[in-house]
């Protein structure tokens, strides 16, 4: 006899066309990215996996528009996306950070109203050591005139995108996604190559247990950030101590507050004025998945989706994750 009242099996493709018949005007386009975007991280989860077999572990031997030397895999990965997803005819432009300009649709290709914005892998100097690395992907729709996507229709606020999401290539491989109507987590089952809904409706705790920040850059903050950090980890006797948990994987860091609670920080320094994440392709998608599930997300001044982005690559200072001890950051540095 089955039991009906256990959550049915239910695959992401499943998931996202029943999300779909939820907005009245879905003409399929945003489903059909969704769709590319899971085939991509399949794609990418058998690199990452095989990652320590084949020779593709280490630096490619090129640097990338940042200046940061690319691993092999940093370039696999974005290979892999851009394939996967420019013949659909959903997207007019893409933009990578592994790529200094904007990546136009080829022309033997229908364009499409939305551009996708990427960090194809997130904290892939952990590659070679094992930890968990990630990919975080933004969309926004074209607001100019004409069938290409400009680099004016990438410079819109956070709060302008109509989904965002990321995959965590982990003890097992996790997709999150959110088009603002609720986070909804999806585990890989290797085994059939399918993406099973493990974690609707997903909702940060309203203060948390982690505090996430790059301790050695200490003596590079500012006091105001010395004292913010300070308060996180008890030491100024007004609140009780946050435990430090820091992978140097943002999106392996941002998963594990998303589900127990708590803050990632990183901050401005001396030796980056606007500190590390990118804005298009980090900060701004990761603050629109953790507003969809009742958290918040600054650059120190205010609420980071609604800062004007000026450039491609530009970096924020950045402050993620539970509610209230996003509030204390934005107390404590908009002085
Ligand atoms: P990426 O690998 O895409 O360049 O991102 C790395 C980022 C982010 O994943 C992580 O939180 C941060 O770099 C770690 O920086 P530090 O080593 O300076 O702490
Ligand atoms: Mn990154
Ligand atoms: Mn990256």
């Amino acid at each position: 006899m089955v039991n009906h009242t256990d959550t049915s099996v239910v695959t992401i493709e499943r998931f996202i066309i029943e999300q779909e018949r939820l907005i009245p005007h879905a003409t399929g386009e945003l489903s059909g990215i969704m769709y590319d975007l899971a085939l991509a991280s399949k794609m990418i989860a058998n690199k990452v996996r095989l990652a320590g077999l084949v020779d593709i572990l280490g630096e490619e031997g090129s640097d990338n528009v940042q200046g940061e030397a690319q691993q092999k895999l940093d370039v696999i990965a974005n290979t892999i996306i851009v394939k996967a997803l420019d013949h659909g005819g959903r997207l007019c432009a893409m933009a990578s950070e592994e790529e200094a300009e904007i990546i136009p649709i080829p022309p033997q290709f229908r364009r499409g109203k939305y551009l996708l914005l990427f960090d194809p892998l997130d904290g892939s100097s952990n590659i070679d050591v094992n930890v968990p690395v990630g990919t975080i992907f933004s969309v926004l729709e074209k607001v100019t005139d004409g069938e290409d996507g400009t680099l004016e229709d990438m410079l819109q606020k956070g709060a302008a995108q109509v989904a965002a999401g990321y995959v965590i290539y982990g003890a097992s491989t996790m997709l999150v996604y959110t088009t603002g109507q609720g986070v909804h987590g999806f585990t890989l089952d290797p085994s059939i190559g399918e993406f099973l809904l493990s974690h609707p409706n997903m909702r940060i705790p309203e203060h948390g247990r982690y505090l996430s920040v790059n301790e050695s850059y200490e003596q590079l903050w500012s006091d105001d950030v010395r004292a913010l950090i300070r308060r996180y980890r008890g030491l100024d006797g007004k609140r009780e101590a946050m435990n430090v948990r820091y992978v140097g994987s943002l999106v392996a860091d941002f998963h594990r507050n998303l589900l127990g609670g708590g803050i990632f920080a990183y901050p401005a320094n001396a030796k980056s004025p606007n500190g590390k994440l990118r804005l298009l392709y980090e900060c701004n998608p990761l603050a629109f998945i953790v507003e969809a599930a009742g958290g918040a997300a600054t650059n120190g001044r205010g609420r980071i989706l609604d800062v004007q982005p000026t450039e491609l690559h530009q970096r924020s200072p950045y402050f993620v994750g539970s509610r209230a001890d996003v509030a204390i950051a934005t107390e404590m540095l908009a002085t």
